[in-house]
């Protein structure tokens, strides 16, 4: 139910980043996107990264989310160091906690709507009676019903979206990734998809990571993590938001 989360101190950390740093070599210069990071995410959390470009939005998000390993520092998902856990482990518990979505969506474009979604559980071990059921429910929720046939190439930029969100549904993960989730569509769409995401927060209770360069989207998050030349220069709580569905 909306309101009722519990938004005690000690609820469970979901993904912790301590002490990151991030370096990437450019032929003989080297760049420093993250510069001594230390972030933890709640279980039940909305929050915003956001910050002008290069300023390591999608390094950050992409460290927290245990696709990129970092220079230095150590990033725990549900309290396990991934630094020494073997790839395919860190896939496995990666997968079940965390679903992605991306500016660009990432779908397989010779794959339809219920393939795309059906991947991830695929990845999971799921049989193939159960992914499709799951990927049906997941686009009728997001309002795909008549386009589950379909092709990436044969959808607007705001169905690929949608697909990309049911996609990211699709394990029931604890936390949802979005970079720049509405940087490639129309005002219409973005703001469609944007209240999806709203809803998987408010509705769904699930944790949201949402990395944008955009104020007026940042702001829909409860916590507004500000970045500046790899560091965090503020960790801000948006009152606005925390009062929305708040008790009494
Ligand atoms: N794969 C890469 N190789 C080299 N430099 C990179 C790479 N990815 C990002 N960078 C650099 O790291 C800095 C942070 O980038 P990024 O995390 O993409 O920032 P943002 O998402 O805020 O725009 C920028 O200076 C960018 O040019
Ligand atoms: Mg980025």
């Amino acid at each position: 139910m909306p309101g009722t989360k519990n938004r005690n101190s000690d609820s469970e950390t979901v993904l912790l980043a301590k002490n990151i740093t991030k370096t990437y070599a450019m032929g003989k210069t080297q760049v420093h996107a993250l510069c001594g990071i230390d972030l933890g995410i709640r279980k039940g959390e909305y929050i915003s990264i956001m910050g002008p470009s290069g300023s390591g939005k999608t390094t950050l998000l992409d460290v927290i989310s245990c696709l990129l390993r970092p220079s230095s520092g150590e990033v725990y998902i549900k309290g396990k160091p991934i630094s020494k856990m073997p790839d395919n482990e860190l896939a496995q518990i990666r997968g079940r906690t965390i679903g992605f979505v991306f500016q660009t969506f990432n779908l397989i474009p010779r794959l339809n709507a219920v393939e795309n979604v059906s991947l991830p559980l695929w990845f999971q071990g799921i049989p193939k009676e159960k992914r499709e059921e799951t990927a049906k429910r997941l686009l009728a929720q997001v309002g795909l019903a008549e386009r589950m046939m379909h092709r990436p190439d044969e959808l607007s930029g705001g169905q690929m979206q949608k697909v990309a969100i049911a996609r990211a549904l699709a394990v029931n993960p604890d936390v949802i990734v979005a970079d720049e989730p509405t940087g490639n569509l129309d005002s219409a769409s973005g703001e469609i998809v944007l209240g999806m995401i709203d809803d998987l927060h408010y509705n769904e209770n699930k944790t949201i990571v949402m990395v944008t360069h955009e104020r007026d989207v940042a702001q829909r998050a409860e916590r507004i993590l500000h970045l500046k030349d790899g560091e965090i220069a503020r960790d801000e709580r948006n009152h606005k938001r925390l009062g929305k569905y708040a008790k009494g």
